[in-house]
């Protein structure tokens, strides 16, 4: 089956590491069937983008999707917020009120941030997805409700299986299909792609001529760690873009996190004026990490950051 819905849904989503396209590629497929969707990433991987994407491209893109952030659900009125209420069911409750789900008919329900969801809320987000059925508060009635769920997380569901805090059976109806958002650091040759995405964007939007990034600038920008993923990267352009419109934007511009992160990585070692004996260097550091190992040479390698075979073949080299 291919999907005949709007592939275009998707070109919001900018990247074209191979993680990225073969994930794209799914999400395209995945779309077009009517079942729960579980979408997988750390914080600002572009979860919620793909979900809308996700929407967009199915049969449902002509109803709404109405997304619960379940971190945020006040813990006294969950379940009428979620499920809606009949006119009486507690002292405020003048008239009948729809909740989310309710909400949805005939589209999407995004449960962003699952792992938070209270478990006795999780029983009945089960009957939904399994029978399509809830009930509001105040009634014993059974209500109907066709909706298709979209769940997101950030933290792993599993963990919070072991941790008797997530139902096993309402993760295993969910994750039918799971879709992972890889890390930015892990799809960073996209960085490139993204920055200048960005910074058009940004451009675009306040009128003003675009920034760039120096070579050296990008070459840091791909070194980061980038914990804050995607929505960091975005953040550092709105930042350069503020402070240098139109410019291009080297090394020493961006934010101090990002220079100091990148200085970590040197070594800090100054050549001396009179210079050094490489080969010496090489030979007294190789016999140094395999006193610290023990003689265990894929620790002695581990502390030289080199690989196994790199650190066997300076140990031959060198006759060691
Ligand atoms: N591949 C991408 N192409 C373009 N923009 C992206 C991409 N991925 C994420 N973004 C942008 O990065 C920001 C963060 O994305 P999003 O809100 O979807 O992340 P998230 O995974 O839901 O984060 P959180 O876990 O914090 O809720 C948004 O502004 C989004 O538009
Ligand atoms: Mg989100």
């Amino acid at each position: 089956m291919f999907p005949s819905n709007n592939n275009d849904a998707f070109a919001s989503i900018i990247g074209r590491s191979p993680v990225i396209e073969s994930l794209i590629r799914s999400a395209q497929i995945v779309a077009a069937a009517d079942v729960p969707v579980l979408i997988e990433g750390d914080t600002g991987t572009g979860k919620e983008l793909l979900a809308r994407a996700l929407h967009q491209s199915s049969s449902r893109a002509d109803k709404p999707m109405v997304t619960i952030n379940c971190a945020a659900l006040h813990a006294d009125i969950v379940e009428s917020t979620l499920f809606g209420h009949e006119a009486g069911a507690f002292t405020d409750a003048r008239e009948r009120r729809d909740g989310y789900v309710q909400r949805a008919a005939g589209g999407i329900l995004f449960l962003d941030e699952i792992a938070e969801l209270p478990l006795n809320m999780q029983a009945k987000f089960l009957r939904l997805v399994e029978y399509g059925e809830c009930q509001r508060v105040g009634t014993n009635q059974i209500e109907k409700v066709d909706v298709r769920i979209f769940a997101a997380t950030h933290t792993n569901l599993l963990k919070r299986i072991d941790q008797g805090v997530f139902r096993q059976d309402l993760f295993y109806r969910l994750g039918v299909v799971t879709l992972r958002l890889p890390t930015l650091h892990e799809r960073r040759r996209d960085i490139p792609l993204l920055a200048e995405h960005f910074l058009r964007e940004i451009a675009e939007r306040s009128n003003a001529p675009a920034c760039h990034f120096s070579n050296d600038a990008l070459a840091l920008l791909k070194q980061y760690r980038w914990p804050g993923n995607i929505r960091e990267l975005k953040n550092v352009c709105e930042h350069v873009s503020a402070l240098l419109p139109g410019e291009t934007i080297e090394k020493d511009n961006l934010p101090q996190d990002i220079l100091q992160a990148g200085k970590a990585v040197s070594t800090g070692y100054t050549l001396p004026e009179q210079g050094i004996d490489m080969e010496q260097l090489e030979i007294d550091l190789i016999k140094q990490a395999l006193q610290h190992a023990k003689g265990n040479k894929s620790r002695a390698a581990r502390l030289l950051g080199l690989s196994r075979d790199a650190f066997m073949y300076r140990l031959k080299k060198h006759g060691l």
